[in-house]
């Protein structure tokens, strides 16, 4: 049975609780629609940890105006569900009040690597990131905080802003759960026409296509370059990016000689994707 708190101090209690009787926590962030991969991250955190909490808020903060913030798929019973049959422990389920009372005033930015790819598209994207998790890990203090890599660089972020907030908890990335297609699980694959469904699988085709070359030493500028190029032809709309990086830092590559990844995000129709894979 998984038991539901929607206040801070609710949540506390119950984490409390484990606490006095010893038991370590995993904690798993999300905005809801669950899908397998929101469901690995829970299964990794029970395989981990003793208790598992997930949190489930669809935060403001991190759509930029114009963005999906009103049509972001949301299903509380379906998840609910889902984190039954997962044997999930606890659902913190806050409104938004309760995370960003009048009066709130406080963001956490992470320079730099906030500010790059997913950041320079998506401005104020990472600092709504970086300021609700800080204060779900500091409401929770978790032993570890379960993140998907569909969103590499936002692990990175999570990652850094704990080190350099002293936050104690690990941050464990899960690998990006794929349809038998090959398309990254995300909620936002609910958007996608029919037509479009069946094209969306070129961009994690291409990203290892690009991924397989760059490492065999074919130049990594000309296949970013080739990159785009195959993702426009097959139908996507428009590409923000495609580029290889350094796999720790995001810096930029001309080889790779350290460990790397190839991260794109596209636009199909109106559905912008996101996905990456390790060089
Ligand atoms: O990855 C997500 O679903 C969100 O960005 C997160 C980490 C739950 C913060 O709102």
């Amino acid at each position: 049975m998984v038991e539901t708190v929607r206040t801070i101090p609710e949540l506390r209690a119950a984490l409390k609780r484990w606490r006095q009787q010893g038991e370590t926590v995993g904690l798993v962030p999300t905005m809801g629609a669950l899908h397998e991969g929101h469901l690995s991250l829970v299964r990794h955190a029970r395989a981990k940890t003793m208790r598992t909490c997930v949190t489930l808020f669809v935060n403001p903060k991190q759509f930029g105006p114009g963005e999906d913030l009103d049509s972001y798929p949301r299903d509380a019973a379906d998840d609910m569900a889902k984190l039954e049959a997962e044997g999930a422990d606890l659902l913190f389920q806050p409104g938004p009040e309760e995370v960003y009372p009048t009066g709130f005033a406080t963001s956490v930015h992470v320079d730099g690597l906030g500010d790059i790819l997913e950041g320079e598209h998506r401005p104020g994207f990472f600092t709504g990131v970086a300021t609700v998790v800080t204060k779900l890990l500091v409401q929770a203090l978790p032993d570890i905080a379960v993140f998907g890599e569909k969103d590499y660089q936002q692990s990175l972020v999570i990652r850094r802003l704990t080190r350099d907030l002293d936050i104690p908890v690990r941050i464990e990335a899960v690998p990006i759960v794929r349809e038998t297609d090959g398309l990254a699980m995300s909620s936002r694959n609910a958007y996608l026409k029919a037509d479009e469904r069946t094209i969306a699988p070129v961009l994690f085709g291409t990203l290892s296509q690009v991924a397989e070359n760059v490492g065999r030493g074919v130049n990594v500028a000309e296949q970013s370059e080739w990159g785009m190029d195959q993702l426009l032809r097959a139908g996507f709309a428009s590409v923000d990016y495609l580029n290889v990086r350094d796999a720790e830092t995001l810096d930029e590559v001309t080889d790779v000689s350290r460990p790397a990844r190839v991260l794109a995000a596209a636009t199909l129709g109106t559905t912008r994707l996101i996905d990456n894979v390790s060089v």
